[in-house]
């Protein structure tokens, strides 16, 4: 007999939803180098996954989404790699903006978009201001992003704000650091979804996911789909988080041995 495939879309809604996930959409290159064509068809590929799992967070009722889609460190890449990424955003939001401000989505860039190129900005620009009040979920685009440079950038504030006698050292703790870093108005991230089957954090939300679950597919980004992320969710579902203590509250165990 046939066993019938678990419907993880309907399987999650008798369980807790996580707040915040976030996701390295890994596997691009791979995907499209199996087609024998071009990293950039492997992209444009992943841009399609990535507007259906946008719709996916909308209609799960997750309260935001932050997604890696370009490191600090991807300037290595070749020229044309990198031009391609940048104008495949600059098409993303083009196409998609309009819908998803009518779906109340509310777009935040993480990252240091001064040095963009200026066509870039400039779209970022309008997609932020059309969004900021937005209600729906909150959509976070890590570009030019890389958790040691914010950690830093966060500990330079807190060095400013000492020097100019706006803090005391005794005011500094985990709350007040994280309210300097860029994701300071999110919660941190319930769960990290990594596609592609490396096992490794590359430089992405380096104190956020302290407590955050991990959950790694071979499947490379482009083939990941709906079904899929539904899966992860059910299977964030069935664990339980300790936050280092011996329930599952966070808070209720200060002492995070
Ligand atoms: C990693 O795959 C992926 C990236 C560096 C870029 C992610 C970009 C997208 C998913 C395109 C859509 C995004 C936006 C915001 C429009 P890789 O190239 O490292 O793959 P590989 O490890 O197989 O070479």
């Amino acid at each position: 007999m046939v066993k019938k495939k678990p419907d993880y879309a309907e399987l999650i809604k008798a369980g807790e939803i996580p707040q915040h996930v976030a996701i390295i959409m890994d596997g691009n290159g791979r995907w499209a180098k199996k087609r024998l064509m071009p990293r950039t068809m492997g992209h444009r590929a992943g841009m399609s996954t990535l507007k259906q799992i946008v719709k996916a967070c909308d209609d799960i009722g997750i309260k935001a989404l932050t997604v890696f889609a370009f490191s600090t460190e991807n300037w290595k890449r070749p020229g044309e790699e990198v031009n391609f990424l940048m104008n495949l955003l600059v098409e993303y939001l083009h196409k998609e903006l309009l819908e998803l401000h009518e779906n109340q989505v509310r777009i935040r860039m993480l990252g240091d978009h001064a040095t963009l190129p200026s066509e870039c900005r400039t779209e970022i620009e309008r997609a932020l201001s059309l969004t900021k009040d937005n209600q729906g979920l909150r959509f976070n685009i890590a570009l030019n992003y890389g958790a040691r440079r914010e950690v830093l950038d966060a500990v330079l504030a807190l060095s400013r704000k000492l020097q100019a006698g706006e803090l005391q050292e005794e005011d500094i703790n985990e709350t007040l650091f994280s309210s300097l870093l860029y994701t300071h108005d999110l919660p941190d991230p319930d769960l990290l979804i990594r596609t592609a089957g490396e096992m490794r954090i590359s430089n992405f939300m380096l104190w956020q996911i302290a407590y955050t679950e991990l959950w790694v597919t071979e499947s490379l980004w482009p083939d990941f789909t709906t079904d899929e992320f539904c899966k992860a969710i059910w299977d964030y579902q069935q664990r339980e988080r300790r936050f280092g203590g011996l329930n599952s509250s966070p808070g209720q165990d200060e002492d995070y041995a």
